[in-house]
């Protein structure tokens, strides 16, 4: 007989049918006669009951159906009295894994995120976590559907690569060298000429400047992949691995570019709202509980009216040096409660400042343009004023900034004076200067943080919960 998944089987509804159903045992509640068994094998949210009568089941089986064992069941499907509207009356029970109920760290009870992440090889198996997985492949699939439906091309940018494309000095190096005694060249210095790519290389911060050459060959493209930083923060919205959504359009400009990420965020959110319901429904709940000690005043909107206000609004557009004074002439400002002052021009907006002006001023969504081009990335274009550059963030609720873009400067020669002013090694980065060569055009893009997202669409307090294996600092586990 062939196993069908609990979705399909809470979906069909099919009464009467003999089935067989494989999956990891939740719970398991002892009357005097019967067994109920809540049966999960994450195909959705809900546990399938199994109900066994303790006569037709040697003590021997009974005994190793335990919360964390995995069992295959035939039995046949009847309607329930209970939540739910069916049941599996069990005719045969396989246990195929068993777990020490004594030794298996997943009690059937809430255990708190910072001991679930202690044992995230496991946390796949609650409810929370199983939900998370299920939202993070929806959103994966509706990054996809989006940009394939809006002729965009995938294209794989490297991982490894040796241009520190940010220009932070964030790069985690990829080195073959013994790392006690690398080869030196006469003046002391590591000889790089030597290792493994024959050049110092690290793994990558963005896939744009790559990217930015296919989008000059073929309109619209975008990446989609795995992103690393060794910055040293220890917040719950920094990873030093995450993943990155990253278009990239030729002939688009800052506007054209604000436009698609708007829609972009908008039509992922209403995907998920779609899509997702029963696991958005259940972490809405767990939001509320956890929350429910909290001031009313600190709560978070509830989490499908949050996502529903978002995909139904504009989000709001201004510069940052209107953004500048709307934070000075702040109440927070004056009476010095953000920890970062905002000094005027050039001061690098926190996310204290980001949320602020998307949680408290304005109440939605606000994408910021034309920042100081001191404190952006080089390839950003330079606007008539000199002073700033068309770079744009979107900044959300409880999130702060989740886009980070701009139009690009296709002018060679400014871009190549803005290479040098910022120290940009010119010789390495011929490859990226040819587009400006030949055939240069107006164009830009941007970066879509997936964690980010998937924190804001999840509810979730910390990003180390929304990616399965979280790469933190002092943290590579698993
Ligand atoms: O603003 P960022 O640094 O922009 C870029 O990397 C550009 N090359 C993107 C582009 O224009 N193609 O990063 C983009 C987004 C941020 O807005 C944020 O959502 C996310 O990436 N991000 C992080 N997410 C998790 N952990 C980190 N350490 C992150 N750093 C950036
Ligand atoms: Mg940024």
């Amino acid at each position: 007989m062939k196993r069908q998944e609990i979705k399909e089987i809470l979906q069909s509804e099919a009464i009467g049918s003999t089935i067989k159903v494989s999956g990891w045992v939740r719970t398991k509640r002892e009357s005097k006669n019967v067994n109920f068994i809540n049966l999960n094998d994450g195909t959705v949210l809900s546990n399938l009951q199994v109900v066994a009568d303790v006569n037709l089941f040697d003590e021997s089986i009974l005994r190793k159906i335990n919360t964390g064992a995995a069992l295959t069941v035939v039995g046949e499907l009847v309607e329930s009295g209970g939540q739910q509207k069916v049941e599996l009356v069990a005719k045969e029970i396989e246990v195929v894994g068993e777990a020490d109920p004594d030794k298996y760290p997943l009690q059937p009870k809430r255990h708190s995120l910072e001991f679930l992440r202690e044992i995230a090889h496991l946390r796949f198996r609650t409810n929370t976590f199983s939900s998370i997985a299920r939202i993070r492949h929806a959103m994966i699939f509706a990054v996809h559907k989006f940009f394939t439906e809006k002729g965009f091309f995938n294209i794989h940018t490297p991982i490894i690569t040796a241009s520190d494309a940010e220009g932070a000095g964030e790069m985690f190096q990829v080195t073959t060298f013994e790392l006690n005694n690398p080869p030196r060249s006469d003046d002391g210095k590591i000889d790089y000429s030597q290792d493994f790519f024959g050049k110092h290389t690290g793994l990558t911060v963005s896939g744009q400047l790559e990217g930015e050459l296919a989008a000059l060959a073929l309109s619209k493209i975008y990446t989609f992949g795995p992103t690393f930083r060794a910055e040293n923060s220890n917040t719950s919205r920094h990873l030093a691995e995450f993943w990155m959504i990253e278009p990239e359009m030729a002939f688009y400009d800052l506007n054209d570019n604000m436009d698609l990420a708007e829609e972009f965020l908008k039509y992922l959110i209403n995907y998920a709202l779609e899509n997702c319901e029963e696991d958005l429904m259940f972490l809405s709940q767990r939001q509320q509980q956890e929350e429910k000690n909290k001031p009313q005043d600190q709560r978070s909107m509830e989490l499908i009216e949050k996502l529903k206000f978002v995909a139904d609004n504009e989000f709001v557009r201004l510069t940052y040096t209107e953004a500048i004074k709307i934070l000075q002439n702040s109440k927070p400002a004056k009476k010095g409660k953000f920890q970062y002052p905002v000094e005027g021009f050039g001061t690098d907006l926190q996310s204290e400042h980001e949320r602020y002006l998307v949680e408290k001023h304005f109440k939605r969504p606000v994408i910021l343009i034309d920042y100081p081009a001191d404190i952006k990335a080089f390839y950003m274009k330079v606007n008539e004023d000199g002073n700033t550059v068309a770079a744009m963030d979107v900044l959300f609720p409880q999130i702060g900034e989740i886009i980070g873009g701009s139009q690009r400067e296709e002018r060679y020669d400014v871009l190549v004076e803005k290479m040098k002013a910022m120290n940009i090694p010119l010789e390495e980065m011929e490859w990226y200067l040819d587009t400006r060569r030949y055939g240069s055009v107006p164009h830009s893009g941007f970066g879509l943080g997936f964690e980010r997202l998937i924190t804001f669409v999840t509810g979730m307090g910390n990003i180390r919960d929304v990616i399965p294996f979280p790469r933190t600092p002092k943290n590579c586990e698993f």
